[in-house]
């Protein structure tokens, strides 16, 4: 049975849009077709809902060779695929609750290289969070190169597999957008399907406008032209919905209206909106109880997190703007503080290698393995290693993680939501103490719960980790409890459904 009711004033079907898959396909040594689910936390959030909706498509980038290949088996006509925990394509008329048909989309590679490995990781992303320094970026020939002949033409083909959905539906239908690899899709959909009704989900920081100032008008002015094809173009925070309004107003001279979240461009009104991410609580908890998780919850009370010593979590890819470094360096400092604590608490980090072809990327993996052999060495002589660093992707052993530990450590630089937050809160068993950087969209939602790092500052996230690992029981119970009942009232369900009744509206 679908979950999801749509509004009966909306039109169908829904078109997603993402550019990661909900599936990869791969060929395994002995030949054999592999199928696993896709990384990440937008694909997370977005796999189980898409199979709770009656009438849907997802567009997403081929990932590789084998997902041309499945898709080449299903011609002129999307793959349809059950997006169970062990993902598999069925025959087009199976009635099983979650399938999803899904449409891969195959650039050339160079294309992609540049579009993926140049503009929308680093440069965007980077712009969005934060993260250049003063000398950065260079904007050369390969950048100009990697717009126009990158970004703009894999823009215009996810756009043009989105109009053939929408028109192979008759024309009308409810598209959803996700993220900044595709500030140009929405306003060349809407000219060829002027009857769609188009949103934008952006799951990363809109910064002010003098951040966009990082890039030409010649580029800047053609995003956000893009982004304003949509009838709503949605956040994780009001904050960013107002700066992205602030970015309309200032780098276009667009009138806008921070009351209402609107601005007016070409005739039209176009929403800004905010609807805090969120996760499938009764799906996670199912998850935490089964046999794969009991089995590595055992393991890790075993050897890591029992009686005496305590157990500090972090779950992350292994990006800049999740700032494994300096948290590695305050979890350091504070083992100094407290010499006590030697043998007496471990740091497991449970990280996802991610997007190592962006030099940026490459680097900082080197630099959080260095941090952790020299916080390592320094404790050799007393057969103690304060830090388990572990380079793998694991459902399973991650939700075991996030049951078993004592303290959940989230000091992102900037982070749009940030969902292992939520994860962490509503399995633990442990009374765990969240430590949670006030830059992350789950701050807003679960910061009274939580002790508040600020992520440039190593001495103040020493220090906030000493006070989760020493705070009483009592309190920790409390709001844990009460963590977990915020995200227990906003789960994923309620995320898409306020979409669908603004949208309705
Ligand atoms: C974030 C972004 C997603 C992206 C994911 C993984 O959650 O918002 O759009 O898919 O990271 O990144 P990747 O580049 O590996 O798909």
């Amino acid at each position: 049975m679908k979950r999801i009711k749509m509004p009966e004033n909306l039109p169908r079907p829904v078109v997603l849009l993402s550019h990661r898959a909900p599936v990869a396909f791969r060929r395994s040594a002995d030949g054999k077709r592999t199928a696993r689910r896709g990384a990440g936390g937008l694909v997370t959030a977005l796999t189980d809902l898409s199979t709770q909706l009656e009438d849907v498509r997802w567009v997403c980038a081929a990932g590789g060779g084998e997902d041309v290949a499945v898709a080449a088996e299903h011609p002129g006509e999307p793959v349809p695929v059950a997006l169970t925990a062990q993902p598999r394509v069925v025959s087009r008329d199976s009635t099983e609750d979650s399938v999803v048909p899904l449409r891969f989309v195959d650039v050339p590679e160079d294309q992609h290289e540049r579009f993926y490995g140049v503009i929308s990781n680093p440069l965007l992303w980077f712009i969005q969070h934060g993260l250049y320094g003063a000398n950065s970026p260079d904007l050369g020939d390969a950048e100009h190169h990697a717009f126009s002949e990158g970004y703009v033409p894999v823009n215009e083909a996810f756009a043009d597999a989105v109009a053939e959905e929408v028109e192979a539906a008759g024309g009308s239908a409810l598209v959803m957008l996700h993220d900044y690899h595709f500030y140009l899709v929405a306003e060349r959909v809407r000219k060829r399907c002027p009857d769609a009704l188009i949103s934008q989900f952006i799951h990363i920081p809109w910064p002010g406008p003098d951040s966009w100032r990082l890039l030409p008008p010649s580029m800047r002015e053609r995003l956000l032209h893009g982004l304003l094809g949509n009838d709503v173009v949605a956040f994780h925070t009001e904050g960013s919905a107002r700066r992205f309004l602030l970015s309309a107003q200032e780098l276009l001279g667009l009138r806008v209206d921070l009351d209402t979240l609107t601005v007016e461009v070409d005739g039209r009104t176009v929403r800004a909106r905010y609807y805090p991410i969120s996760i499938d609580v009764a799906s996670l908890r199912e998850l935490a109880s089964s046999k794969a998780v009991v089995d590595r919850i055992e393991d890790l009370s075993q050897n890591l997190a029992h009686g005496e010593c305590q157990l500090i979590l972090r779950v992350d890819r292994t990006d800049p703007s999740k700032n494994i470094v300096r948290g590695f360096a305050a979890f350091g400092l504070m083992l100094e503080d407290h010499p006590e604590l030697a043998g007496k608490v471990r740091f497991l980090a449970l990280l996802q290698p991610s997007r190592l072809d962006v030099p940026e990327y490459a680097a900082y993996l080197s630099a959080i393995a260095a941090q952790v052999a020299r916080i390592n060495a320094r404790y050799d002589h007393l057969d103690y290693e304060p830090i388990d660093l572990r380079l793998i992707q694991d459902l399973p052993l991650a939700v075991a993680a996030y049951s078993a530990c004592d303290v959940l450590m989230v000091n992102a630089v900037v982070d749009g939501m940030n969902l292992v937050a939520k994860e962490a809160v509503v399995v633990n068993r442990r009374d765990a103490v969240l430590v949670l950087s006030e830059n992350t969209g789950a701050h807003q939602e679960l910061g009274d719960y939580a002790v508040t790092v600020y992520p440039y500052d190593i001495r103040q996230q020493a220090d906030a980790l000493y006070e989760a690992l020493t705070r009483p029981r009592e309190q920790r119970r409390a709001n844990l409890r009460d963590a977990a009942g915020v995200i227990e009232r906003n789960d994923i369900a309620a995320w898409f459904s306020a979409q669908l009744a603004d949208l309705a509206r």
